[in-house]
């Protein structure tokens, strides 16, 4: 397995983040780390997007940040100069994937159906996110697809959240689970990085729980 995304696996709960001003990235990091999850997937759904992730990266070397909602190959090299780790698609993009393999950057591509996650096999993928996660079924889609594909792993995000992450940890077949609950918004936006630190450490602990 490709080391970056081994190390991801490890953390076990990724944060996906959407930061509206850059001037956060910083004590959303220290939050981050201070919980105990020193990983996030910032998520290239803003212009602080690619600031934020150089910003993270640079404060916080030790993190694991990657970015998200990635679209383009444009957007790969854009997050790639600002010290993106891994990227992440809510779907599976061929050209994508093929140029972040090409250039040895680590993807995990959106997959729900069969099909996607044959292409995926085929492009030489073995671990994918599996998204929308809840809508699409939850952790009884991936058990029932793990059956023919058992070479994949999941990350799984969009709905996960403290209530049902523990029975995705549980599973041999999930990598990490991806969520923005203890990173939202509405905490951001208020400056409440002391809610947010408090949120990751419950996450983490979870992870220590359930995988030990
Ligand atoms: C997203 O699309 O923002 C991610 O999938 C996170 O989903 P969540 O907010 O349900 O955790």
């Amino acid at each position: 397995m490709n080391e970056t995304l081994e190390k991801l696996g490890q953390y076990g709960i990724v944060p996906v983040v959407v930061l509206n001003d850059s001037k956060d990235a910083e004590p959303l990091a220290d939050a981050l780390c201070e919980g105990g999850l020193a990983c996030a997937e910032v998520t290239f759904r803003t212009e602080a997007a690619a600031e934020s992730i150089k910003i993270m990266s640079e404060k916080h070397p030790e993190m694991l940040v990657g970015a998200g909602t990635v679209l383009t190959v444009e957007q790969v090299d854009e997050a790639v100069a600002a010290g993106a780790k891994f990227i992440v698609s809510p779907g599976l993009n061929s050209e994508v994937v093929k140029y972040c393999l090409d250039k040895n950057i680590a993807i995990t591509p959106g997959v729900v159906t069969p099909s996607e996650m044959e292409l995926a096999i085929e492009l030489g993928l073995n671990i994918v996110k599996f998204f929308p996660a809840e809508p699409s079924g939850g952790l009884s889609m991936i058990k029932a697809v793990s059956a023919p594909y058992t070479m994949l792993k999941f990350m799984p995000t969009g709905g996960i959240n403290p209530g049902n992450v523990k029975e995705y940890l549980k599973s041999d077949k999930i990598f990490a689970c991806g969520g923005s609950w203890m990173v939202k918004g509405d905490l951001v936006d208020a400056g409440d990085f002391d809610k947010i630190k408090e949120l990751t450490k419950e996450a983490a602990d979870i992870v220590k729980e359930i995988r030990g």
